[in-house]
């Protein structure tokens, strides 16, 4: 069991008054439902991303002016998942963004706090599956009662108008419940990024978000020597740069 933020029960977000002998919600009770539901949901924080640090490579490598942002998100979760402020990692292929939005989500279960994470392909073909088992609305109230919901690779998905609707109404019902979204991109252009998720999800997206962009070039290119945080980069052979 999680501790209580607050310190006010045993992190069951029950207390129990022995005098009266009668129990009451606790202030995190909320918090704690919001976890058991979130259980549910994915597997939160996948191999690769899982030993990441602000005081490790690759995160000392990544734009300091952005991990700095970062890192000041995550010094006051606690307060950025309360008023329902999210982050936005924008940038080309392999910079650091789905990194970065990890340390955000490592922070706010560090803090007790309920997360989930997916890829947007792979959260629409858990949607899809939803109409097969009849539960599409279940998981819709599931991924708004997450505390915070870090959603990878927005922009990369095929459009249609299923797609384009589904996304519409999480981060929708997100907005209005003033919960948090961590969500990376490659698209960097807003205007192609509306063409790509329509106007009005871009619109919410915008003011939950701050808008963290990332540049530079594909990292995941700098493979080749055994000892790679004091290696210069190599190409890989076979690939041009
Ligand atoms: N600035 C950097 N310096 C060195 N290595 C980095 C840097 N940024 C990322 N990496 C490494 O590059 C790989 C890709 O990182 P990550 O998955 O965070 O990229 P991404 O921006 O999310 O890419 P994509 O757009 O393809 O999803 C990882 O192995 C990561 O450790
Ligand atoms: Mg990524
Ligand atoms: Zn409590």
């Amino acid at each position: 069991m999680a501790r209580c933020p607050f310190d006010a029960c045993d992190g069951s977000g029950l207390i129990v008054d022995e005098a009266t002998r009668t129990v009451y919600d606790c202030r995190c009770r909320p918090q704690v439902i919001a976890r058991v539901k979130a259980r549910s949901l994915s597997a939160v924080i996948p191999a690769r991303y899982r030993d990441i640090g602000f005081d490790r490579y690759p995160v000392t490598e990544i734009d300091s002016a952005i991990v700095t942002a970062t890192r000041r998100f995550c010094d006051r979760i606690e307060d950025n998942l309360t008023q329902g402020r999210g982050l936005w990692f924008m940038g080309p292929v392999g910079t650091g963004k789905t990194t970065l939005a990890m340390l955000v989500t490592q922070a706010a279960l560090t803090a007790g706090r309920s997360a989930a994470r997916y890829s947007l392909p792979g959260l629409l073909s858990q949607i899809r599956k939803t109409f097969d088992t009849g539960d599409h609305n279940d998981l819709l109230e599931r991924l708004t009662a997450v505390d915070l919901l870090h959603i990878d690779d927005i922009g990369a998905e095929q459009t249609t108008p299923w797609v384009l609707e589904e996304l519409y109404s999480i981060v929708n019902a997100r907005y209005e419940e003033r919960k948090s979204i961590v969500i990376t991109t490659n698209i960097l252009d807003r205007e192609t990024l509306c063409e790509q998720i329509t106007e009005r999800t871009v619109s919410r997206l915008t003011e939950m978000c701050d808008e963290l962009p990332l540049m530079g070039e594909d990292h995941r290119l700098d493979v080749g020597l055994p000892d790679r945080q004091d290696a210069e980069p190599v190409a890989r052979p076979g690939f041009l740069r």
